[in-house]
């Protein structure tokens, strides 16, 4: 289902504390303790809601180091969290990431069969593979599941979920008080799973929700990362970096999606956007080269390294060419290394210059809101994007983009002007899936 004939803009809110850069947390007027003041996370989401976003997003990893960026150093786990945020807002999206690599699918079709009851209809999970090689040593593991196999698995454990979604009918609870019926015993469906990496017999203890089943988002960009999301995914995440990659990604991923037998519309291609916004373009332009200014370049080589297993960029000098490291690129956040190897070799990169592009973690979105909301026109209508998910730290930037980009996007009819449905599937217009035990057609919701 979509909304109308025109194609609709989405918008998603990454709640990021103090920042997944090491700037932001700087911001006079953001609250050192953000990422773990649930009050922060409850203010931003319903400003985010009230400017009608079609979600809020909440990253997560399971491995830090000392030097790792300020959010991800001190904050709330994502289920806790955006349970929380649904009893605080009534209609936004609420997508958590989760790890296939060191969870249980029973686990997690719980939390987020749970979240989708909590929420009404609202929740979505992010699927994730984890690129952090250290994230094995908290779980247990002496190293970290092999890149390929780290997609195999997450392909089983989502399936897992989803047949564990629908261990319930519809109607398979009666509840008559007068007969004494509870249960119809033949609506409640086993699963028993037996596969490569899990075995899960269900059922679930859980009902579906008024969307059926949570949505799938999924962020990776690998080969690998992408037939996973092409199969399973309805809103990616996705971790591009020019106009004209983000072009190929999104033409590329909806290919592999239609070869799959699926509708192309019913992927949500979502760039993370991490603008500079001013009032006019040289105040932009004038903050970006300051905020860049605060982060030294000790910093960028560790985002840099982040994405090659925290590799220690510093041994290299700073002024030669980009080292060698593709030995390093294949079981941490490969996609992503990949092409920043790739990058590097073709523009014959320093290895100053890597770390300012590839470790700043700013999109190149600079300017007045004017500027910003063309940009982000450019990118939607040249089908390079669906929409964008906005980091949202400082204060002044996120009211920026609500008071004065929002309200263009608006103008123009490419983002609601008002909520037209209360269920995260109703805002990226996605349908309600089938029930697998209940395949007769008339059965099937239509929202
Ligand atoms: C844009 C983007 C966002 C990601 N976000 C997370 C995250 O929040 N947590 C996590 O553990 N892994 C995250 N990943 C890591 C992926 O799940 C994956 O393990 C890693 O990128 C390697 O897959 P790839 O080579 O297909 O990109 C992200 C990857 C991308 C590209």
């Amino acid at each position: 289902m979509t909304h109308g004939s025109q194609r609709q803009l989405k918008l998603g809110a990454i709640l990021a504390g103090v920042g997944t850069d090491h700037a932001s947390w700087r911001d006079p007027a953001l609250p050192g303790d953000a990422s773990i003041d649930i009050n922060w996370y409850i203010e931003n989401a319903r400003l985010a809601e009230a400017a009608k976003f079609d979600l809020v997003f909440i990253v997560d990893s399971p491995f830090i180091t000392p030097d790792t960026a300020p959010h991800f150093l001190n904050r709330l786990e994502p289920l806790t969290l955006l349970s929380a945020l649904a009893v605080s807002t009534s209609k936004i999206g609420l997508v958590g990431t989760l790890t296939t690599s060191y969870w249980e699918p029973y686990n997690v079709a719980r939390q987020f069969g749970s979240l989708d009851h909590i929420s009404k209809g609202r929740a979505g999970w992010n699927v994730v593979t984890t690129g952090l090689e250290g994230a094995s040593k908290n779980y247990g593991r002496d190293d970290h599941f092999e890149h390929g196999k780290r997609y195999e698995r997450a392909g089983e454990f989502v399936d897992v979920v989803q047949g564990l979604w629908d261990s319930y009918e519809d109607d398979a609870f009666p509840r008559d008080k007068a007969a004494g019926t509870f249960l119809d015993k033949s609506k409640q469906h086993a699963l028993n799973h037996r596969g490569k990496h899990f075995s899960v017999a269900g059922p679930l203890a859980l009902t579906r929700s008024p969307q059926g089943q949570p949505v799938i988002f999924q962020a990776g960009v690998s080969g690998a990362g992408r037939d996973l999301g092409a199969r399973i995914a309805e809103g990616v995440f996705a971790g591009v970096d020019t106009f004209e990659d983000a072009q190929e990604y999104y033409a590329d991923l909806k290919a592999r999606a239609v070869s799959q037998g699926r509708d192309p519309d019913h992927i949500s291609v979502l760039p993370g956007l991490f603008p500079t916004i001013a009032e006019t373009d040289e105040e932009a332009q004038a903050l970006d080269k300051a905020q860049r200014g605060e982060v030294g370049i000790d910093k960028l080589l560790v985002q840099l390294g982040r994405a090659f297993g925290y590799h220690d960029f510093k041994q290299y000098p700073l002024d030669g060419p980009f080292p060698d490291v593709s030995n390093l690129s294949l079981n941490a956040y490969k996609g992503h290394t990949e092409r920043i190897i790739r990058v590097s070799r073709e523009l014959n990169l320093s290895l100053r210059q890597a770390a300012e592009r590839f470790g700043a973690w700013r999109s190149g979105f600079v300017g007045s809101p004017q500027t910003i909301a063309d940009e982000i026109q450019r990118w939607f209508d040249g089908r390079a994007a669906d929409g964008f998910i906005l980091h949202v730290t400082r204060p002044g930037d996120f009211a920026l983009f609500r008071e004065k980009v929002v309200p263009i996007l608006q103008a123009r009819g490419l983002f609601r002007a008002e909520y037209e449905h209360d269920t995260l599937r109703g805002h990226l217009g996605l349908p309600i899936p089938e029930n697998r035990w209940n395949v007769a057609p008339e059965k099937v919701a239509a929202e």
